[in-house]
C-alpha cells in the first residue's frame, strides 16, 4: 500500500485545516516503526536522547556524530512520518558558517527531513541561512533545555515582566525567518495561544497547554518508562516501566529455573516439526 509522506507543508495545511499534529521523540529503529505505524505525524530525534538514552543529567554532552547515528536508525524505521533532528549544544551557536556545515552533515548523513535549534530571535539570521540552502528548520523557544546552566534549571519560562512579548518577538522572528514551525516548551497556555494566533506555522507545545497546533513528548516519558518520573506536564499513556521489570523478572526466573527454552524453542538435529519462518532476526527495515 502506498503510504502518502509527512511533509513540512502537510503540516502547515494541518494547521490551517484546524487538525492537531501528533509528534514524539524516538531515537531507534524499532522504536520509530511502531509510532509511525500508529500514527505519529512527525518524529523528533531529540537530544533528549543524551538523557533517556545516554543518561546523562542534561543534553549537553550529545554530539554531531551521535545524533546522526540515532537520526539514521530513525528514518530506517519510517514510512510515512517526517524526521526532524535536533542540533546538539555548541553545534549551531559559535558561527553561521559551522552551523551551516554542521546541519548540513546531519541532514545528509543522518538523512532526516529537517533540523531544529533551539532560540529565538538571536538565531533569524541562521534560520534564513539555512532555509535558503534548503533545510527545513524548526525553531524551538520557551524553555530550551541546552540554556540549562543559564535558565539555572528546567524551568517554565515567560511568567516575569516582558516574558510575553519576548517569546511573541522571537516567534514573529522565527516565523518571518522561515522556520516551518515552532516547539513552545514549558510556558503558560495563555501565552502559547497568543503565539499560536499570532503566526501562521504550526506551534508544537510541550508543557504549553492545549492551544498549540500540536504537541510534542519525549516518548520515554509518555510511555511511562522511568517509575519515578512524572512531571505535571506529561501524561503516562502506557506503564512500559513495571511492565519491562515483570517480563525480565519472569525471564530471569525461567532461566534460572531451566523452564527456558522448551523443546518447541530449540533445534534439532533432525526437524520433525513444521518449518519454520526463515529469519532468526528481526529488523525494523525489513518491515517496509
Ligand atoms: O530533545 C527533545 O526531545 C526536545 C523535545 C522535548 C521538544 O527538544
Amino acid at each position: 500500500m502506498k503510504t502518502t509522506k509527512v511533509t513540512i507543508h502537510t503540516l502547515r495545511q494541518m494547521k490551517e485545516r484546524g487538525e492537531k499534529i501528533a509528534v514524539l521523540t524516538a531515537y531507534d529503529a524499532t522504536f520509530a516503526r511502531l509510532f509511525d505505524e500508529s500514527g505519529a505525524d512527525v518524529l523528533l530525534v531529540g537530544d533528549s536522547l543524551g538523557m533517556v538514552v545516554q543518561g546523562h543529567e542534561t543534553t549537553l554532552p550529545v554530539t554531531l556524530e551521535e545524533m546522526a547515528y540515532h537520526c539514521r536508525a530513525v528514518v530506517r524505521g519510517v514510512r510515512r512520518a517526517h524526521v526532524v533532528g535536533d542540533m546538539p549544544f555548541m553545534t549551531y551557536q559559535a558561527s553561521i558558517d559551522q552551523a551551516m556545515t554542521n546541519a548540513g552533515r546531519l541532514m545528509k548523513e543522518g538523512g532526516v527531513g529537517s533540523v531544529k535549534l533551539e532560540g529565538g530571535a538571536q538565531h533569524a539570521e541562521l534560520v534564513h541561512r539555512l532555509v535558503g540552502a534548503g533545510i527545513p528548520v524548526m525553531g524551538h523557544i520557551g524553555l530550551t533545555p541546552q540554556s540549562y546552566h543559564q535558565l539555572g534549571g528546567f524551568k517554565v519560562q515567560g511568567r516575569g515582566e516582558g516574558g510575553r512579548e519576548k517569546l511573541l518577538a522571537d516567534a514573529r522572528a522565527l516565523e518571518e525567518a522561515g522556520a516551518y514551525s515552532i516547539v513552545l516548551e514549558a510556558i503558560p497556555s495563555d501565552i502559547a495561544r497568543e503565539i499560536t494566533l499570532a503566526v501562521s506555522v504550526p506551534t508544537i507545545g510541550i508543557g504549553a497547554g492545549v492551544a498549540c497546533d500540536g504537541q510534542v513528548l519525549v516518548s520515554y516519558d509518555m510511555l511511562g518508562m522511568d517509575e519515578t518520573f512524572k512531571p505535571r506536564f506529561v501524561r503516562r499513556f502506557a506503564t512500559l516501566g513495571a511492565e519491562i521489570k515483570d517480563a525480565v523478572g519472569a525471564y530471569v526466573t525461567e532461566v534460572r529455573s531451566g523452564t527456558f527454552p522448551s523443546d518447541a524453542e530449540s533445534f534439532a538435529l533432525v526437524e520433525t516439526r513444521a518449518p519454520q519462518p526463515a529469519a532468526l532476526y528481526s529488523t525494523a527495515a525489513a518491515k517496509k
